[in-house]
C-alpha cells in the first residue's frame, strides 16, 4: 500500500493490490478526481483520464467533468460536497490546495466513531489542506486506504480561519465522481419488522436519494448506497458501496450528469442540518467508507465485514465468542416477577444456554409501556431482591446476566419527568408528539448526559451485569435544543448523536467487560456507528424464519454476521402469525449472533431436547458462523424466491456451515443443485447434515466424502425424494457442516 505524490504532474495515487484511487490538483489549486477502480501501476501519469467541460453556456471554461470536493456556485451545477455561508451570506466556496500531508496510519475523528487500525502499517492516510480566501473557509480532506482491503474511508473537517462566523449548510463526508453511469443502484430500504430489504433501481438522469430526517438512521433506509454493472452478479463484476459511520440524520444520493457521468454523495442530511462556526472553530464530519470490489456483490460485502467486523468494532468482546442467549421479551413481555425469570432461566440453562437477558419492565413502576422512562432503579414489586439478588440467582445457575436499558428516553409518566420536564426535546409553546407514551431526552445537553452516565452506572454497577441492551424505541419530532440560541436551532439533531456516541463512550469506558447490543425498535439503528460502541445490534423484531431470510440476506451486504443478533421464538410468529418449523427457525437463527426470545418453560420435553442439539450445534460452528467469511449463494431476489441458500466459511477454509432454505413446498420437484463457494477446490470435505437424526433423500445424497472441485462445480444435490416431500410441508431448511479432510 502506498499514497504516492508526483510533483511534476500534481497526481495523488492512493494504491494497494485491490484498487487505486487518483486524483490531482488542477493549477488553479481545485481537486480534480481522475480514477477509481482495479489497481494501476504506480509510476504513470493517470492525467490524460481528465476531461473538461464544454465551456459554452454559462460554465467556466476548462472546469473539470470530476471533482474531489465539489462545492457550489462556480458552475458546476451538480450537487455539493460543501456549502459554507460566508459573512455576506454568500455560498460561492473556490477551495484551493494549500498543502497536504501523508501519515502512515489513520488518525481518530474527535467525538465521532470511525475505522481504527492497531499497527500503523495497516493504513496509510492522505491530509490536504484546501482553503477559500475570501471566505476563510479552510477544508482538510482526509483520505484513508487500508493495506489489506479494497476500501478507503474519508472525511472532512472544515475551520474558520476568517474573521466572522461561518455557517455550514451542508457537509458530505465522502463525494465521488464516476465517468458513466451504466449502473444499478442497490440499496436496504424496509420498514420496523422488515428491515433492510435489498432494493434495486437502474440510475437516470437526475437524483436519486435515500436518507432520514429521523434522529437516527431509521428503519427506513440503511445510511449507504451501492452502485452495481447491470451484469454485476454475487461472485464476479463491479460493485462500490458507500458506507456512513454515522447513526443520525443523514443522505446518500446519486446523480446522473448531462454528461452521462455520475455523482455520488454520503453525509449528514443537509435537510435538518447547519453548524455555525465561530473564527478558529472546527468542524469535523462523520466519516464514509468507500470500497471498490471488481469480485461482485460478494467480495464488496467481504471488505466491509472484515472492516466493521474488526477494525469499527471494538471493546473486549469484539473477537470473543457471543454467548448464546435467552431474552424473555417475547416471552412474558412486562408480566414478570423474579421466579418467572428464574424458572425460564433454569430451563435455559439445561440446554445450554450462556446468557440470560431481562428485558424491558424491571424498573420504575412499568407494567406496560406507558411509564417509567428515565427511573432507572429496580422495581421492587416484581423484584423484591433487587437486581443483584435476581443476577445472583442467574449466575448461581451457571448463566451470565444481561439487561435492557432505553437511556434516551423518558416517560411524561416518570418521576424524572415531573424533576426536569425540561429535559424533553420540544419546542415551547407547542404540543409534544408522543410515540410509544414517550418523549426524548435531548442527549445534546452535556447534563443530561452526565445524570444519564451516573444513573446508568449505578445500575450497572449495583450487580453482576455482563450484557447491556441498549433500546431506542421512537423517533425525534419537535426538534428543538433548548439551550441553543435560535440560529443554531440547525445544529441540534448532530449534537443529538454526539450526545448519544459520549454516553456510549463513557459506558463502554468504564464497563470495558459488558458486552452490549444495540437495538432501536428492532433494527431502526442498526448502522456503522453504532457498531463502534456495540459490536452486535438486534437485526430486527420480526423473528419470523422467512422473513428473516431477506432481513439478514440484506442486512449482510454491509454487516458481518458477529453483527447480527438473531433469535428462535415461539409459535404462531408474534410478528406474523406464522408457524415454522423449530429447527427451520434455528437454522435461519444460526447465521447471526444466536439465541432464544420466549418463554423456555413452555418448552416439551421433545423441544427441550431439539434446542439442546441446536444449542450444542451452534457452540460447535460458532467460530465459522460469527467470524467466518460469509457468502451468499441463492437469494429471496432470485428465480421466484421460494429457496434461500447461504454459507460462512472458516479463514482457513478448513471448514463450512451451509444453510439452505425452501419457503413453500412444491410436489413433484425436478432435481435442483446449489453451487458453493469459498472453498478450498483442493481440498476433500467430509459433508455432514444438521438436524442429525434427518435422513431423507437430500441428507443421503450430500453426505460423504465430497472433493471441494465438485462442491464448487456441481453443488450440493437438492434431488428430493417425492414420497418425502409430500410429507415435509412448507418452510424445510437444512444445514450442511463440510470439514476438510487430511
Ligand atoms: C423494542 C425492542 C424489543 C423489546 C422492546 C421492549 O421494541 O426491539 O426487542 O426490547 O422494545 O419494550
Amino acid at each position: 500500500m502506498t499514497i504516492g505524490w508526483d510533483e511534476q504532474t500534481r497526481e495523488f495515487h492512493l494504491r494497494n493490490e485491490r484498487l487505486s484511487y487518483i486524483f490531482r490538483v488542477l493549477a488553479g489549486g481545485s481537486l480534480e478526481h481522475l480514477y477509481l477502480g482495479p489497481a494501476l501501476a504506480a509510476g504513470p501519469s493517470y492525467g490524460h483520464l481528465g476531461r473538461r467541460e464544454f465551456g459554452g453556456f454559462a460554465n467556466r471554461l476548462d472546469d473539470p467533468i470530476a471533482l474531489e470536493l465539489p462545492t457550489a456556485g462556480r458552475g458546476d451545477f451538480r450537487m455539493a460536497a460543501l456549502v459554507v455561508e460566508g459573512t455576506d451570506g454568500s455560498t460561492v466556496l473556490d477551495l484551493r490546495y494549500v498543502s497536504h500531508r501523508i501519515e502512515r496510519g489513520k488518525p481518530a475523528i474527535p467525538g465521532l466513531p470511525a475505522t481504527y487500525v492497531e499497527m500503523d502499517d495497516e493504513a496509510d492516510t492522505l491530509e490536504i489542506l484546501l482553503r477559500d480566501e475570501p471566505s476563510g473557509t479552510e477544508v482538510r480532506l482526509l483520505t484513508t486506504i487500508f493495506r489489506d482491503m479494497p476500501a478507503l474511508a474519508r472525511s472532512v473537517v472544515v475551520r474558520n480561519a476568517g474573521a466572522g462566523p461561518l455557517r455550514i449548510r451542508t457537509v458530505m463526508s465522502a463525494s465521488l465522481d464516476l465517468p458513466d453511469d451504466d449502473w444499478t443502484l442497490v440499496h436496504l430500504s424496509g420498514a420496523w419488522a422488515r428491515e433492510r430489504h435489498i432494493v434495486r433501481q437502474p440510475l437516470g438522469p437526475g437524483r436519486q436519494s435515500f436518507s432520514s430526517g429521523r434522529g437516527a438512521s431509521g428503519h427506513e433506509h440503511d445510511p449507504s448506497l451501492i452502485l452495481v454493472r447491470p451484469t454485476t452478479t454475487e461472485a464476479s463484476g463491479e460493485a462500490v458501496g458507500f458506507s456512513l459511520v454515522y447513526s443520525g440524520d443523514f443522505l446518500a444520493e446519486a446523480e446522473v450528469h448531462l454528461y452521462g457521468t455520475t455523482r455520488v454523495r454520503l453525509g449528514i442530511d443537509p435537510e435538518t442540518f447547519t453548524w455555525t462556526l465561530d473564527p478558529g472553530a472546527e468542524f469535523a464530519s462523520p466519516e464514509a467508507i468507500v470500497v471498490y470490489s471488481d469480485t461482485g456483490l460478494g467480495g464488496m460485502s467481504d471488505a466491509f465485514h472484515r472492516l466493521y467486523r474488526s477494525r469499527l468494532a471494538r471493546g473486549s468482546w469484539r473477537d470473543r465468542d457471543r454467548p448464546v442467549l435467552i431474552n424473555n421479551w417475547e416471552g412474558t413481555y412486562f408480566d414478570f416477577d423474579e421466579d418467572r425469570l428464574v424458572a425460564i432461566a433454569t430451563v435455559a440453562r439445561e440446554v445450554g444456554v450462556e446468557l440470560f437477558v431481562l428485558d424491558d419492565g424491571w424498573f420504575g413502576a412499568r407494567d406496560d409501556d406507558t411509564s417509567s422512562l428515565g427511573d432507572w432503579w429496580v422495581d421492587r414489586r416484581k423484584l423484591p431482591a433487587g437486581l443483584d439478588g435476581l443476577a445472583h440467582r442467574i449466575e448461581g445457575l451457571g448463566l451470565l446476566f444481561g439487561l435492557w436499558i432505553e437511556p434516551e428516553m423518558i416517560s411524561p409518566r416518570s418521576r424524572l419527568f415531573a424533576e426536569h420536564p425540561d429535559w424533553a426535546v420540544g419546542v415551547p409553546g407547542r404540543e409534544r408528539t408522543e410515540s410509544r407514551q414517550q418523549l426524548v431526552l435531548d442527549l445534546g445537553r452535556p447534563e443530561i448526559v452526565d445524570h444519564l452516565f451516573e444513573a446508568l452506572s449505578q445500575v450497572l454497577s449495583s450487580a453482576p451485569i455482563s450484557y447491556v441492551k441498549w433500546d431506542m424505541n421512537r423517533n425525534i419530532t419537535e426538534p428543538y435544543g433548548s439551550t441553543l440560541p435560535a440560529d443554531r436551532q440547525g445544529e441540534f439533531f448532530h449534537r443529538y448523536i454526539l450526545g448519544v456516541y459520549e454516553l456510549y463512550r463513557r459506558l463502554t469506558a468504564a464497563f470495558p467487560e459488558i458486552l452490549f447490543e444495540s437495538c432501536a425498535g428492532g433494527g431502526g439503528r442498526f448502522d456503522p456507528g453504532l457498531l463502534a460502541f456495540a459490536p452486535q445490534a438486534w437485526t430486527s423484531d420480526d423473528t419470523d424464519a422467512v422473513e428473516r431470510l431477506s432481513i439478514q440476506w440484506g442486512t449482510s451486504l454491509l454487516y458481518p454476521l458477529s453483527s447480527m443478533g438473531a433469535h428462535v421464538s415461539a409459535v404462531p410468529n408474534h410478528q406474523t402469525g406464522r408457524i415454522t418449523p423449530l429447527a427451520t427457525r434455528a437454522a435461519t437463527a444460526f447465521f447471526g449472533v444466536f439465541g432464544y426470545e420466549l418463554d423456555a418453560t413452555r418448552w416439551t420435553a421433545e423441544e427441550r431436547a431439539a434446542v439442546a442439539d441446536q444449542i450444542a450445534f451452534y457452540r460447535a460452528q460458532r467460530e465459522v458462523l460469527q467470524r467466518g467469511r460469509f457468502v451468499r449463494l441463492v437469494g429471496p431476489e432470485d428465480g421466484d424466491g421460494n429457496l434461500v441458500a447461504w454459507m460462512a466459511v472458516a479463514a482457513d477454509r478448513r471448514r463450512a456451515v451451509v444453510g439452505i432454505y425452501r419457503i413453500l413446498n412444491r410436489p413433484n420437484p425436478g432435481p435442483r443443485r446449489i453451487r458453493l463457494r469459498g472453498l478450498d477446490p483442493a481440498a476433500t470435505y467430509r459433508v455432514s447434515t444438521w438436524p442429525a437424526g434427518d435422513d431423507d433423500a437430500v441428507s443421503r445424497a450430500n453426505q460423504g466424502l465430497r472433493g471441494g472441485d465438485v462442491l464448487r462445480r456441481v453443488g450440493l444435490v437438492l434431488d428430493a425424494d417425492r414420497h418425502e416431500v409430500s410429507a415435509e410441508g412448507d418452510f424445510w431448511a437444512r444445514v450442511f457442516v463440510l470439514d476438510a479432510t487430511g
